[in-house]
């Protein structure tokens, strides 16, 4: 399925490194070996530790919501989520999945159709590293946060990690074409709009019948500070 991906700049679309078209109706199965899954719950975690407590009504936007995976999470937590991505096929698995509350549209995060200040929470899990500028993306999730107040949040693979750094090596997609950013990149990213709050996530261990040691082996990964999590979460309070 990979294989009839296209390079989205080639395509003429240039806000996505590359297009996750020809993957959304299989892109779920990521999560579903015991590898994705042990990640998953261990970015969730993480992800949750950060994320403030919602309050009836606060309205979160999902930038790159994929197939509404996270989009899904978030709805759970209470919060009334926005869900918008560049691909319309993953925007169609995102609508199908029918999450109580959640609304999900088409569009570009470097131009978001959104007012100024229009949501409590802005989150981009797994996002910046598909968009053409990520910068630009943050400014723009930024503009769309209410001030003063609200939260922007930014879920990213972490280019210390060696599981993220061969998978990129190996260059198939779509990792081959995504920026991978250092705990030090997103806490740069944070710091124009406020206090970066930034943490490394996701200690999973290599070897697979190993795996059932994850919660071991994060939480030591964790207490030794360590800056090699496969996943980095980073918050800003605006
Ligand atoms: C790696 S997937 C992550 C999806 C979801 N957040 C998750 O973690 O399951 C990256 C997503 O970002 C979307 N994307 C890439 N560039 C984008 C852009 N410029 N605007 C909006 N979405 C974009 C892709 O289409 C894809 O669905």
């Amino acid at each position: 399925m990979i294989t009839k991906s296209v390079d989205r700049q080639a395509a003429g679309q240039p806000g996505s490194r590359f297009d996750f078209g020809g993957i959304a109706e299989t892109y779920d199965r990521w999560y579903e070996p015991r590898k994705g899954r042990a990640c998953a719950a261990l970015e969730k975690r993480a992800v949750e530790k950060m994320l403030p407590r919602p309050a009836p009504g606060l309205r979160l936007l999902d930038v790159g919501c994929g197939t509404g995976h996270w989009s899904a999470f978030f709805g759970v937590r209470g919060f009334k989520v926005t869900g918008v991505d560049i691909a319309p096929e993953m925007v169609a698995v995102a609508r199908k999945r029918r999450i109580a509350d959640a609304a999900f549209r088409l569009a570009d995060a470097h131009s978001l159709p959104f007012a100024d200040g229009q949501f409590d929470v802005t989150a981009a899990i797994t996002t910046l590293e598909c968009v053409r500028d990520a910068e630009a993306v943050v400014q723009e999730m930024v503009r769309c946060t209410r001030r003063p107040g609200g939260y922007m949040m930014l879920g990213v693979l972490n280019a210390l990690a060696a599981l993220n750094a061969e998978r990129k090596a190996a260059g198939a997609p779509p990792y081959a074409a995504a920026r991978l950013f250092s705990p030090e990149e997103v806490k740069a990213l944070l710091a124009p709009y406020g206090e970066p709050r930034v943490a490394v996530a996701a200690f999973v261990p290599r070897i697979a019948t190993a795996l059932s040691l994850a919660p071991l082996t994060d939480f030591a990964g964790r207490f030794l500070r360590s800056r090699r999590g496969a996943f980095i979460v980073g918050m800003v309070a605006l």
